[in-house]
């Protein structure tokens, strides 16, 4: 099962780069670890942090994070938020790479549009780490580290299963399906993931996408915006669902989870099952209101701590812990990658899920 999982996620990572990929497989063999354990660097050295923008309650979380936490191991950081959009992250990498950044972690916009900045951070002697979305089309990163992307998909598709049947024991269920920005690497990852589980149900009837749109193509959110589910959602219960009942909308994230919601609401009808990530606060209080059906555990602090220990092991002359050194394809090299498992969160087991969390914890009480 494993395998084939495993398989399947490198195949999807593999489609997401469409063009390059298949240039790129022929040197999918690049040994693990090569390129980034060279002989260490001053404890004091300047490290860079790329965050893409604030689409969600993690990125902001990890911007404090990575101070902190960088500081605190002596480094100097400097954690940019690309607000500006792409270019904007170009700069602020190719600034990293001039201030002498001895390891540049990306988190990007989008994966396939650094590869100029990446090579010159390399040319310069710098280690690259992806960090949550994979760098795609590119030599020039060294390691990958992320919680579990194509796991969060199926564990999304097995709750919008699990919660429509508690609700009703039986199907035809009618359904939308939502995906993320399409130019965020794990996007396309995420809807695989969920159609892993959700596809053989819409073959055998269990399921019907009222609206017909079942594609990756179709069910994008650009910018993994709000308005523009909220926007969608709109137009997909004015056109589709006159009588019909929405029984379940499959949502990547929770700030789309809110948005379709509130789409939901304004139209009077009743509340969907409807799926979510990254535990943000006003998704758990929706969790605990009975709205928001579930979301998904990735702990922004445990993801932080693994790149920086990465940082600490480059900086001492070894080589960062890896767990998975051959699925992640970015469409030239095989990706070194660190996953950490991501967790289902619902009504019922959420404070357990968050017993240890000062903010979430007294919320799920
Ligand atoms: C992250 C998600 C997040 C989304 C939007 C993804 O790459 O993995 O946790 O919801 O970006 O910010």
């Amino acid at each position: 099962m494993l395998t084939f999982n495993k398989s399947v996620k490198s195949l999807a990572v593999i489609a997401a780069v469409s063009a390059l990929a298949l240039t790129g497989c022929g040197r999918a063999e690049t040994p693990a670890g090569t390129s980034g354990a060279a002989g260490g660097f001053a404890q004091d050295a300047e490290i860079g942090v790329a965050l893409p923008q604030k689409t969600s309650e993690n990125w902001v979380l990890a911007e404090g994070l990575f101070n902190d936490g960088l500081k605190s191991a002596g480094f100097k950081a400097d954690v940019q938020f690309a607000n500006g959009g792409v270019s904007d992250q170009q700069n602020q990498i190719s600034s990293m790479v001039t201030k002498g950044a001895k390891v540049i972690i990306v988190g990007a916009i989008d994966g396939a549009q650094l590869g100029t900045q990446l090579k010159q951070a390399k040319d310069a002697g710098a280690t690259v780490i992806a960090y949550d979305r994979l760098l795609l089309n590119t030599e020039n990163v060294d390691y990958y580290v992320a919680y579990d992307n194509y796991k969060v998909g199926q564990l999304q598709g097995q709750a919008l299963l699990d919660g429509m049947k508690g609700k009703k024991d039986s199907g035809p269920y009618n359904i939308e399906l939502f995906a993320g920005s399409p130019d965020d690497a794990n996007a396309k990852v995420f809807f695989d993931g969920a159609m892993n589980v959700l596809q053989p149900k819409i073959d055998d009837g269990t399921l019907k996408v009222v609206s017909g749109q079942k594609t990756f193509e179709q069910a994008v959110t650009q910018g993994w915006k709000a308005e523009n589910a909220q926007k969608r959602m709109d137009t997909l219960l004015a056109g589709s669902y006159g009588s019909a009942e929405l029984d379940g909308v499959l949502s990547p994230n929770d700030t789309l989870a809110r948005a379709i919601l509130t789409s939901v609401k304004a139209a009077g009808k009743p509340i969907p099952i409807v799926t979510g990530q990254d535990s943000e606060v006003e998704s758990v209080k929706s969790i605990m209101a009975g709205e928001q059906y579930s979301t998904i555990n990735k702990d922004t602090t445990a993801l932080v701590k693994h790149a920086i220990q990465m940082v600490k092991d480059l900086q001492a002359g070894k080589t960062p812990e890896i767990n998975d050194p051959k699925s992640y394809n970015n469409g030239v090299k095989v990706v070194p990658a660190y996953l950490l498992v991501p967790q289902i969160v619902t009504k019922a087991n959420a404070a357990e899920q968050y017993k240890n969390d000062k903010v979430l914890g007294p919320l799920t009480k």
